[in-house]
């Protein structure tokens, strides 16, 4: 869960690796590194902390190097320190290794490797894969077709993901190689560049190349090469990236979170279009709906929270029954499927470690599988049987707005398509969707936060309620305020308050509530009740007129209840924006976190 780019040619490799670096600091940032060629030594700066500290350290520094790799780190194994930092080094300085992923099987590598002698420097899994390298050259020419074969061999002893980035001493060539973990090339005039994703390198080429895994690529000025795992060189085909500037650049916002913030209903809108036309009910295998079928639905985080909306409504309108489980439990419940089952996997990324091992394990077992995710090019919608895409665009920010809101409206397309090709009727209309976004997605609700900041910044715990989707939309609230301002953020079910969660009221005490349902109204209210008898103050989110003092009452269009969460989301996106802020956070980067969770 790191980001790794690569550049050489005839420009200065530095500037360009830490500019490209920048575009995927949202995969990682507690360290960061490069490696470049200068003459015939390579040599390596590396800093703890963020981008920034590279750089600042690099700024005054004339490095006239035209070859160069970089990383930006989320720690896996070892602290986030200078010597677990990456590029990772044999003890000799021959080989430098940027690398993203895991190796599951390094520490039994690395007691072989001590056990003939080799002293290790940092408690990364890393730094095993240059070790191995070093070993498989020893006493052999550096050339570029023994740096292959070494790549070859030490490969084939590895278990996990990788997608790594080499330097070897004495030659002015970048050497890579994925498994599991993404890894691209790009070309333009000579200039060859690599990255874990498009935007790293999209200001600079959009004629990319996706690896394959094992796949072997040399870099150097004017030339690519790839070769398969028989080392065989296989033809390269350029495509040009649909993905535009704007898309991966700031503009006028403060961060990537406030733009896509904005960027939500665009984001619902050119799903839903995209899918009207692209007709998902087309694309379902008609025969795995025929007879019995059961429903799963396996997703982590705001992905999850947007699976559970599909549930509520595969349930209300459909009548069947679904189950659904975090991806990080679902592989470890043993699920009970078949080749009856239907299994709908959402992930934003597409590479989330613990999503893809659930669909390995579902398809083991013969289910059917469908994919709803933004990143066309992924493992997740290359892996599913049939793919629904979300048309998000890039989103930077490690949490998840737009991609949330995309990822509802491609479930709205799918349930209303599901029931086309059940012949049921229900009572959901894609067109009444689309509407009610373009006229009230934009909305904003910054000023209502606004005088309630200073008193909620000072909070320990934040709690938000809710019942039915409004308690699905609490998870999603709950979870984008902790991560990126550090309050501990609770949802609760309303009726579940009396059960326990009640003992946690005080009148210190905030409570987020979500009311947009008619049908649960009333107890939502009491529920209000109840939390004001113990002292809450009660911060009221909805669309319906009600008559209730509270502290304070966000007012949302009054849109038909079945389209809520479109609207309700955005409050609460907000507040979590600017509790951040507010509290001098950076929303983009939390602290601990990364945007894909490439790993277990
Ligand atoms: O790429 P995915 O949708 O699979 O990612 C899943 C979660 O890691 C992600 O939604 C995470 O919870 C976000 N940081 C939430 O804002």
């Amino acid at each position: 869960m790191c980001g790794i780019v690569g550049y050489v040619g005839k420009g200065l490799a530095i500037p360009i690796v830490l500019d490209s670096l920048k575009r995927l600091e949202y995969r990682g940032y507690d360290s960061a590194g490069v490696a470049f060629c200068e003459g015939q030594s390579v040599f390596r700066e590396r800093r703890a902390g963020k981008l920034i500290v590279l750089s600042e350290a690099l700024k005054n520094r004339m490095i006239s190097s035209g070859c160069a790799i970089g990383h930006t780190r989320w720690a896996t194994h070892g602290a986030p320190n200078v010597y677990n930092a990456h590029p990772q080094n044999d003890t000799s300085s021959n080989i430098f290794v940027v690398h993203n992923g895991i190796i599951e099987n390094f520490a039994e590598l690395r007691d072989d490797l001590i056990d003939k002698g080799v002293v290790f420097s940092s408690q990364t899994d890393t730094e095993v894969i240059a070790q191995l390298l070093a070993i498989e050259l020893l006493g052999k020419i550096h050339t570029y077709q023994n740096v292959v074969r070494a790549i070859s061999t030490v490969i084939k002893k590895l278990r996990g993901s990788f997608a790594l980035a080499i330097l070897v001493k004495e030659l002015d060539y970048i050497f890579a190689v994925k498994r599991s973990s993404p890894l691209i090339v790009g070309e333009k005039n000579g200039e060859c560049f690599l990255a874990s994703d498009i935007p790293a390198i999209l200001p600079y080429t959009d004629k990319i190349l996706h690896i394959k895994d094992d796949e072997i690529v040399v870099l150097c000025t004017g030339k690519i090469r790839v070769y398969d795992n028989n080392l065989k060189q296989r033809k390269l085909l350029f495509r040009k990236v649909n993905t535009k500037m704007q898309e991966i650049m700031l503009g006028s916002f403060e961060s990537f979170m406030q733009k896509e913030i904005f960027e939500g209903a665009k984001a619902t809108i050119d799903t839903v279009e995209r899918l009207q036309h692209f007709d998902v009910c087309s694309q379902l295998d008609k025969t795995r709906f025929d007879g019995d079928f059961d429903l799963h639905i396996a997703a982590c985080g705001t992905a999850l929270h947007a699976g559970r909306i599909a549930k509520l409504l595969i349930e209300k309108y459909l009548r069947l029954p679904v189950d659904i489980d975090y991806a990080s439990e679902f592989r470890y419940s043993y699920p009970i499927l078949s080749d009856k089952s239907i299994c709908i996997f959402i992930s934003q990324s597409g590479e989330t470690a613990d999503t893809l091992a659930s669909l390995d394990l579902a398809k083991s077992l013969g289910a059917y599988t469908i994919g709803i995710t933004n990143v066309a090019s992924s493992k997740l919608a290359g892996e599913v049987d049939v793919n629904i895409p979300t048309s998000a665009g890039v989103e930077l920010a490690v949490a998840s707005t737009k991609a949330y809101l995309a990822q509802l409206g491609a479930i709205y397309c799918l349930v209303v398509s599901i029931a086309k090709l059940l012949h049921k009727s229900l009572d959901l209309d894609i067109n009444v969707l689309l509407e009610i976004v373009r006229q009230n997605g934009d909305m904003t609700y910054c000023r209502d936060w606004e005088t309630l900041l200073p008193d909620l910044s000072e909070l320990d715990s934040l709690f938000f309620v809710g019942r039915g989707v409004d308690y699905y939309l609490a998870m999603e609230g709950a979870l984008k305020v902790k991560e990126i301002s550090y309050i501990h953020c609770e949802a609760m079910p309303a009726g579940e308050l009396k059960h326990g969660s009640l003992a946690l009221i005080t009148p210190q005490s905030y409570v987020v509530v979500l009311l947009t349902q008619a049908e649960l109204m009333e107890k939502t209210i009491n529920a209000i009740h109840e939390m004001q008898s113990r002292g809450a103050k009660i911060i009221l989110i909805t669309t319906k007129d009600v008559q209730i003092d509270v502290t304070h009452i966000i007012k949302l269009p009054a849109v038909p209840d079945a389209y809520s969460p479109f609207i309700a989301i955005r409050p609460m996106q907000e507040l979590a924006y600017m509790l951040a802020k507010h509290n001098g956070y950076d929303p983009d980067k939390p602290r601990n976190l990364a945007k894909s969770v490439t790993v277990e």
